[in-house]
């Protein structure tokens, strides 16, 4: 949620702010904001709505200045207007914020009752006017700062500008990640590592509680007591600097089409292909754990319940998915012996965050599933899993997904060998048909056209039910998931059993009926159920295979996707899924990369 970027820079800056805002604006896109100093005094220009609308606003009020911050707004606290664009000002303190002050409406009323007066509905000019009466106090800028931090709660992270000091810019994060970028006497701060990319490849990540100065060489970083401390400096991929759609007209487009390489390249970090064998992870045996807890939200909660059918048949290993904005206010009762596993692509989803924290609170051994491997789950958790599908900028998930299906998928592997459940060369097998995988995937990709022409009907849909059995069920959900979140039309996945007890009632000639449903040993039973669909007039359009499209009973619209082992279906049949609420999506004039309401990165609750 809300992207932020701060340069302490040799040259203008505001043509970099606005570079790097536009890499951050899958992170919120409510409005946007820029503010420099010039001359010791800080100028802003905000504007509501998409970067396009703050770089017109630049057009015709320029803003010089080689020292700036800038923001984009996923909006939490007051409307998505102009007013509450960021950044907000209070006397000498300017700054962007991500995330939300808990305790806001007290500090307001408190500063309200001291003669403050507010030009904004958010939490976030609260901690400008904070910071800015500790200045007033006499405090220096950074005491002003580390004073602010010990009054507000909640999760955040902040670059904070101060008028007449012009070469240095303060940041700070709790909750939700910052990073600083070295450049050559130029320094940045940035939410994460794309927003600063473009101009450095050295970069250290903040830990939770820091807060920095940077100047024109370097930054000084202080833990949450205030004492001195040194964060590593890594240095990143040129994958992280260097995100552009190509060819593609969407993200999410060029990211589908992406997800042969990041099945293969998710599949080097947990496979051997030399030795067919899985590589374990080390510190980690499956034989000493007795339960897994899978917490994670939206679509990668779905990839983990496809997981759920591996973990379980495979290794015979209890395996418990569940959304964790449920999991971690329910006070779950949990055994030290049962492996907590956090599935997300961003690292930082404030649920399931809190949800990891509390399973290694209670004493369990923790396991983050990642794509962003310098995440604050990736660093908090015990063990790493790493997904390789590289940035996804895309709002709607997809190649993350398939990532995490592929991931999890070696690793129920792994636990069945340690486990004893299959031998040497059942694993062998099973690596070898795992690394079919990238090839099948991009044959599925080659449905598109089908699916293009399926998508001119769909569009006019004002509902549209997903059905599948098995591991094709949360396939189903997520298909649903996709479908309603660029191309708002209702959609719901249902377990196609469960259709005669419910669900079967909006069957009508209006409401297509998406079955995913590969010849495998469910295929009878699902397509009982598009028989009975079609007896009620509904239309059927199947998601299968080259035998399920040979089985399909009369009167229903195939998509042939390649044949597969059961054990990858799931990866296979996911493009065709996304392809068609991708192309519902175009059909109706949506803003796919960047659907309404919606933000990349959840870091709020
Ligand atoms: C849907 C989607 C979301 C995310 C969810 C969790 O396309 O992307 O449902 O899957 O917000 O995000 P991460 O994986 O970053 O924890």
């Amino acid at each position: 949620m809300c992207g932020i970027i701060g340069i302490v820079g040799k040259q203008p800056v505001t043509e970099r702010l606005m570079d790097s805002l536009k890499r951050l604006e899958y992170r919120g896109y409510d409005s946007a904001g820029v503010a420099t100093i010039v001359d010791g005094k800080i100028e802003r220009r905000r504007a509501q709505g998409k970067i396009r609308a703050l770089e017109d606003r630049l057009l015709n009020q320029p803003l010089s200045g080689t020292i700036g911050i800038g923001h984009t707004r996923w909006a939490t606290h007051g409307a998505p207007s102009e007013r509450n664009a960021h950044p907000h000002t209070c006397g000498r303190v300017t700054l962007v914020h991500n995330g939300i002050i808990e305790n806001f409406a007290e500090l307001k009323g408190e500063l309200t009752a001291q003669g403050h007066s507010f030009e904004s509905d958010t939490d976030t000019e609260v901690i400008a006017h904070l910071i800015d009466r500790q200045l007033s106090l006499g405090d220096s800028p950074v005491t002003a700062l580390k004073n602010t931090l010990d009054q507000i709660t909640g999760a955040f992270a902040l670059a904070v500008l101060i008028a007449g000091e012009d070469n240095m810019i303060m940041g700070a994060r709790r909750g939700s990640p910052l990073v600083v970028g070295y450049g050559v006497g130029e320094m940045f701060i940035g939410s994460d590592a794309l927003a600063v990319g473009p101009f450095t490849n050295r970069i250290a990540y903040l830990d939770e509680g820091d807060f920095v100065v940077i100047d024109h060489d370097r930054a000084q970083i202080f833990d949450a007591s205030g004492s001195a401390v040194d964060r590593p400096i890594k240095i990143v991929s040129a994958a992280a600097a260097l995100v552009e759609k190509g060819n593609y007209r969407h993200f999410m487009e060029k990211e589908i089409h992406e997800q042969p390489e990041s099945c293969q390249r998710t599949l080097g970090a947990y496979t051997d292909a030399l030795t067919s064998r899985t590589l374990p992870t080390p510190g980690l045996d499956f034989a000493s754990v007795d339960r897994i807890q899978i917490v994670a939200c939206g679509t990668a909660s779905y990839a983990a319940q496809i997981a759920r059918y591996l973990f379980e048949r495979l290794a015979g290993l209890p395996t418990d998915v569940e959304i964790a904005s449920e999991f971690r206010y329910r006070d779950p009762a949990l055994l030290t012996t049962t492996l907590a596993v956090a599935v997300s692509q961003s690292g930082e989803t404030a649920d399931t965050l809190a949800a990891l924290r509390w399973c290694k609170a209670a004493g369990l051994r923790t396991a983050a599933l990642v794509n962003s491997h310098e995440s604050t789950m990736a660093r908090e958790a015990d063990f790493l899993w790493p997904t390789h599908a590289g940035p996804e900028i895309g709002v709607a998930s997809t190649k993350a997904f398939t990532a995490q299906i592929t991931a999890l998928t070696a690793l129920a592997v792994t636990a069945a060998v340690q486990r004893g459940r299959i031998d040497a060369s059942q694993e062998a097998k099973l690596v070898k048909i795992l690394l079919e995988a990238p090839r099948l995937i991009a044959a599925s990709l080659k449905t598109e056209e089908a699916v293009r022409a399926l998508a001119i009907d769909t569009a006019k849909a004002r509902d549209v039910l997903y059905l599948g059995r098995g591991p094709m069920y949360p396939l189903a959900l997520e298909g649903a998931l996709k479908l309603k979140e660029i191309s708002y039309i209702h959609a719901e996945g249902y377990a196609a059993g469960e259709l005669k007890h419910g669900p079967i009632a909006l069957v009508d000639e209006a409401t297509p009926v998406i079955i995913i449903a590969p010849h495998d040993s469910f295929f009878e039973k699902t397509a009982s159920n598009m028989s009975e669909v079609i007896a009620r007039g509904g239309r059927v359009i199947l998601f299968t295979d080259e035998e399920g499209g040979a089985h399909a009973p009369a009167g229903v619209r195939v998509v042939i996707a390649p044949s597969s082992d059961p054990l990858i279906t799931p990866l296979v049949m996911s493009a065709p899924i996304q392809m068609l609420a991708y192309y519902v999506a175009v059909q109706k004039g949506a803003d796919v990369d960047q659907p309404r309401n919606l933000a990349k990165s959840v870091t709020v609750e």
